[in-house]
Formats: structure tokens, sequence, C-alpha cells
């Protein structure tokens, strides 16, 4: 029996096959849970609704984050197909191209904003819309990055909402434990994703990670797909208000030397 059966599963923030939501959900689909899947902008739905189909997913419905009307009208739909919900994945990102490009102290006022918004208050908007939805032992998580606590070139704004976000996540998990609601963040080592692609330097940082990381390898959407799992499971029972680091350990790394420098 899968670790997930029984359980109803939404997933936020699945662009296609190489989102980390992508990797999730086929983890979430091994271990028997029942999928929906929501996504943002029409012109996702021609790579999503594939997708959704080789996992016997009919629930897949269109939500841009911003839109306090759109997240209402999800939690309707969701709870006529579902009834309850136990697992919420928010997989969500966005900053604009010259936010991850420009140095940090340059940052719009705007752009700030608009990464704030669509990369931090969603989760706690979707969190709070499904609230009703939830049964005792669900588990909400989201998807972070190292950024948030130590200086990644380029990742600027990003980092500022990741802290947010990793806080957020603590504060959630605080207001909802007494309701046996779990809140987490996974934060995942760099993955070759859309999102990624706007980081400025990213192909250097994702060939340096897996020289610097104690396990010397890269991480996939596959390997973030199973500590979803865990957190999705009752096997973390115990576990809210946390940041997962799955990342071959590169967080561990105070001084950093390659292999090939010595
Ligand atoms: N790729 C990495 O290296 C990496 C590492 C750590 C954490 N993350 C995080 O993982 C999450 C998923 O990113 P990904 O790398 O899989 O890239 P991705 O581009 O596949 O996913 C980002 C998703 O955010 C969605 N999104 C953007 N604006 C939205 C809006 N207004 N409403 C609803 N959805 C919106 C996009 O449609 C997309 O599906 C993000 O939070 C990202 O920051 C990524």
């Amino acid at each position: 029996m899968g670790l997930l059966e029984g359980k109803n599963a939404l997933i936020f923030g699945l662009a296609n096959d190489k989102s980390i939501a992508w990797g999730i959900t086929q983890a979430f689909k091994r271990e028997g849970a029942n999928i929906g899947i929501s996504y943002a902008g029409e012109m996702l739905e021609r790579r999503v609704k594939p997708l959704a189909e080789k996992v016997d997913c009919t629930w897949v419905e269109e939500c841009d984050v911003t839109k306090d009307d759109q997240i209402a009208i999800t939690v309707e739909k969701a709870a006529k197909h579902f009834g309850k919900i136990d697992v919420l994945v928010h997989s969500i990102a966005y900053a604009g191209r010259d936010e991850l490009n420009k140095p940090f102290h340059e940052t719009s006022r705007e752009g700030f904003k608009v990464a704030m918004e669509i990369s931090v208050f969603s989760l706690v908007a979707l969190t709070n819309a499904f609230l009703p939805l939830f049964n005792p032992g669900a588990s909400v998580m989201c998807m972070t990055y190292y950024g948030s606590v130590k200086v990644a070139p380029h990742y600027n704004v990003m980092g500022v909402a990741k802290a947010a976000l990793e806080s957020s996540t603590r504060y959630l998990a605080y207001d909802l434990g007494p309701q046996k609601i779990r809140v987490n963040a996974i934060s995942a080592g760099p993955i070759r994703t859309l999102a990624a692609a706007g980081v400025g330097g990213f192909r250097d940082m994702y060939k340096h990670f897996a020289d610097m990381a104690p396990l010397r390898e890269n991480v996939t959407i596959e390997d973030v797909g199973n500590s979803a799992v865990f957190l999705a499971s009752d096997l973390s029972s115990h576990i809210t208000g946390e940041v997962l680091y799955v990342d071959a350990g590169f967080n561990t790394i105070g001084v950093q030397i390659s292999d090939k420098d010595e």
C-alpha cells in the first residue's frame, strides 16, 4: 500500500515536465494519492493537461494566485470534487527578469512587490482559503532555496522572498498547529526548470553545486518528490514549521574548496 493511499492532494505550480511540481505529482501518484493540479495562465494549459492525464488526474484548474476571486473559485471546485483536502503543495514563485539580473540594490518598488506577492503572500492566501477543507493531520508544503539565508549571486529579491516564505511557514505552522495541520518548506538545490532559467548565472551555479555538495551530485525533481511524499505522509506527523534541505548537503558546508582546486 502506498504512503499516501486515500489522501487528497492539491498541487499548485505545474508548468511543464521539468517543474518541481511534476516530480512531486509523479511521486504522489506512485504512493496512491488522489491528485488535483492547478496551473497559472491559459498558455500553460496545453502543457499541463497531457501531464495530468498521465497521472489520471481529472481535476485540473487554472488559478492565478494574485487574484482572490480565482482562489475562491478554486476552493469551491476542490470542495465539490474532493470534499476534504489532506495535502496542499505550493510550488510557485515569480520575479521579473530585471530583478534577477541587475544588482540587488537596484530592485524596483514594483519588482519587490510582485516577487513578494506571488512567491510569499500566495502561500498565506492559499492556506487561509483552503483552511475549511483541511482534514486534521493535513500537510501544507512550499518550495524554498538556500538564497534565503546566504547570498546567492543574482538571486536578489527572490532570496528576500524565500526568507519571508520560510518565516511565513513558521507562522502558519504556529497558527494551524492546534488544528493538527502541519506546514513545512523543502529547500531544494538548484534544478534546471523554467523558473531557474530566469536567474542570472544559473548555469555556472548549477555546475559549481555538484562540485561542492557533500554528495557531489545535483538534486532532481524526483528527489524533491520523494521528500515531499515524506512531508505529506503520516510518517512526518510531528514535523511542522521546518525547512527540510534536499540539497545533497550543500547548506552544511562552511568553507568551500573544490576537489578540482586540490
Ligand atoms: N529550480 C530550482 O532551482 C529551485 C530550487 C529551490 C526552490 N525552487 C522553487 O520551486 C518552486 C517551483 O519552481 P520550479 O523551479 O519548479 O519552476 P517552474 O517554472 O516549473 O514553476 C514555477 C511555477 O510558478 C507558477 N506561477 C508563477 N506566477 C504564478 C501566479 N501568479 N499564479 C499561479 N502560479 C504562478 C508558474 O506558472 C510555474 O508553474 C518555486 O517556488 C521555486 O522558487 C526552485
